[in-house]
């Protein structure tokens, strides 16, 4: 027996319509904000994702699927998809396009992550990028649209934490400001902090160690060192989401895992599925674009965990419809009526309705145990009387009642019911 690998999940067919509750309703907030559709392979040039999500990361440095291909190219399977989405609007000239472009995606993402609840080495994303507009307006819809996702799927209890980590100049400042507060704690802290301290000091205050933990608490707050223009921006945004009346606290701790980001950054954060309660997490990228190589455009989007959202969804209580059940199997008795049985359901099947037949050569008493069990709203039973008068003998199996429908109208009553 070879087992599935460790952090991957199988979909069963009893979970599925779960599964796609969830992708529909995202895919309805995406047409409600007027995104569209884009996909991009499952892997890209391994360059792509160290460029992009940054070299400081986690996601980069220790949680990357990369190997070599047959032809010798290192190739990485996507640890998140922002980075793939801005590749796509750059190589194919989308900047050309009317702007803003609004996107989404539902994908697949992997990052060998040790896993927990909540935590996956293959997880699935719902994503939506906004390219071409550095107005608040934008991080304000985007925003929005993560609050309408988790609003239609029942989701109760998640906080929106908003933060702005400013523009490459207030960075600046705010990192020589982190380079001062830390110096003195640096031998107390992790390797991987005294590595981030020359290349990326934002990037410590994200650090998991419990000991780091504890310094970075006190550190400098990037709130008190935005540039006028980053804070108008970051006041703007908070206006807007007030105007729609969208609830947000400010956790000036928010910095984010990925390096791409710049002002707005925000997070939904449920109470109720423990350490990995981020459900939604996303920001303002306005330089990855010139950076991959495109011409300067800014951008925002966001990402929900398609299994941290079921996750949540159950613990709260929120209502998920039930899976489609048959609304009616046709019982045959003998080899012609099982031939009618069948020749029933093609038609009923090809007027839009959910028919079973028997695939198993069972005995009618059987055949219904079975109707019964897969939750057939009704049971046609046909035998040679049935099919002498025209008719199936129809049961209710809710109601237990019968009554005899002609073969001819047993569609039209159906689509009645
Ligand atoms: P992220 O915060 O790394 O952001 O991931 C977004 C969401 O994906 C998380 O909030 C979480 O629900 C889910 N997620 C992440 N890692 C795992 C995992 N190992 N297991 C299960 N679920 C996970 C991004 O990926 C950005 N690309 C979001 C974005 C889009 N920013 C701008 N545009």
């Amino acid at each position: 027996m070879i087992n599935i690998p460790k952090g991957t999940k199988d979909v069963l067919p009893s979970q599925s319509h779960k599964w796609q509750h969830v992708e529909q309703t995202a895919r309805d907030v995406a047409k409600l904000y007027n995104l569209k559709e884009i996909r991009t392979p499952v892997f890209e040039h391994t360059e792509l994702f160290r460029r992009g999500v940054g070299e400081t990361t986690d996601v980069v440095n220790k949680e990357m699927y990369t190997f070599l291909d047959k032809g010798g190219r290192s190739v990485t399977l996507k640890p998140e998809g922002t980075a793939g989405a801005a590749r796509l609007f750059i190589e194919n000239g989308l900047s050309s396009s009317p702007m803003p472009l609004k996107a989404f995606y539902l994908t697949p993402c992997f990052r060998y992550e040790r896993p927990q609840a909540g935590r996956l080495r293959e997880f699935h994303q719902f994503g939506i990028e906004v390219f071409g507009s550095k107005e608040p307006e934008t991080d304000a819809e985007v925003i929005s649209a993560a609050n309408a996702l988790l609003k239609k799927l029942g989701i109760t209890g998640c906080e929106l934490q908003i933060n702005s980590i400013g523009c490459p100049i207030c960075r600046a400042e705010y990192n020589k400001a982190l380079k001062e507060y830390f110096r003195p704690h640096l031998k107390n802290m992790c390797q991987t902090c005294n590595t981030r301290f020359e290349q990326n000091p934002l990037r410590m205050l994200d650090c998991k160690e419990e000991e780091c933990k504890k310094i970075t608490a006190n550190a400098p707050e990037i709130l008190d060192y935005l540039c006028p223009d980053c804070k108008d921006h970051f006041k703007k945004v908070q206006n807007l989401l007030t105007a729609q009346g969208v609830k947000y606290v400010i956790n000036p701790n928010i910095v984010r895992g990925l390096d791409y980001y710049t002002r707005t950054v925000f997070e939904f954060v449920s109470t109720s599925i423990g350490a990995q309660g981020t459900v939604c997490g996303g920001g303002r990228y306005d330089n990855l674009i010139s950076e991959l190589g495109g011409a300067p455009t800014p951008a925002v989007g966001f990402a929900a965990g398609l299994e941290r959202l079921l996750i949540v969804m159950e613990n709260t209580g929120a209502t998920i419809p039930e899976e489609q059940k048959p609304l009616i199997y046709l019982a045959g008795m003998d080899e012609n009526s099982r031939k009618k049985a069948v020749e029933l359901a093609a038609n009923l099947r090809a007027n839009g309705i959910n028919a079973e037949v028997d695939l198993m050569s069972r005995s009618v008493k059987a055949q219904f145990k079975y109707a019964d069990k897969i939750g057939a709203k009704f049971v046609a039973a046909i035998g040679e009387t049935e099919l002498a008068n025209g008719e199936v003998s129809l049961k209710n199996m809710s109601t237990g009642e019968s009554s005899a429908v002609k073969f001819g109208g047993l569609c039209a009553y159906l689509q009645k019911v």
